[in-house]
């Protein structure tokens, strides 16, 4: 038993960096948590299901007119480059992020929002 429990301790520590195995949940938390929950409004809207969503789509969080009158869907790609840089890709978003520039990271918590 103890044998175990050190080869687990052991696997845990080789696992390597939390968001490289819990599917962008680490990332979210840390890079958006402040901002964002799953399923209320904080300072911005809730992303639950925002993969595939209209920009702008919940009705009763108070969205900048440039979110409002982007008419983009937060395809995979949209979200990517959003989360590059969020105002390169609107301009005038109050989302203030200074975006994630590490492509693993940004695919483990697309993945992550995808599946919530
Ligand atoms: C400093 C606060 C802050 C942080 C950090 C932040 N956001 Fe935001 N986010 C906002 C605000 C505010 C809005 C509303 C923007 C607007 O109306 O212009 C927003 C809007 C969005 C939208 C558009 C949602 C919709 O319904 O159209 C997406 C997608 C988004 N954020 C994703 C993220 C992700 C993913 C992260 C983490 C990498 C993140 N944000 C980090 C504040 C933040």
């Amino acid at each position: 038993m103890k044998r175990f429990g050190v080869a687990a301790l052991a696997l845990a520590v080789w696992a390597g960096p939390a968001w490289a195995d819990d599917g962008g949940e680490a990332v979210f938390k840390s890079s958006c948590g402040a901002c964002h929950s799953l399923s209320q409004n904080r300072v911005g809207p809730p992303l639950a299901g925002v993969v595939g969503r209209a920009a702008g789509a919940v009705s009763n969080y108070l969205y900048s007119a440039a979110i409002r009158n982007s008419g983009l869907i937060w395809t995979e790609d949209k979200l990517d480059a959003f989360l590059i840089s969020p105002k390169t890709v609107v301009p005038d978003t109050k989302m203030t992020f200074n975006g994630i520039r590490d492509a693993v990271r940004r695919q483990a918590l697309i993945a992550y929002l995808k599946s919530h």
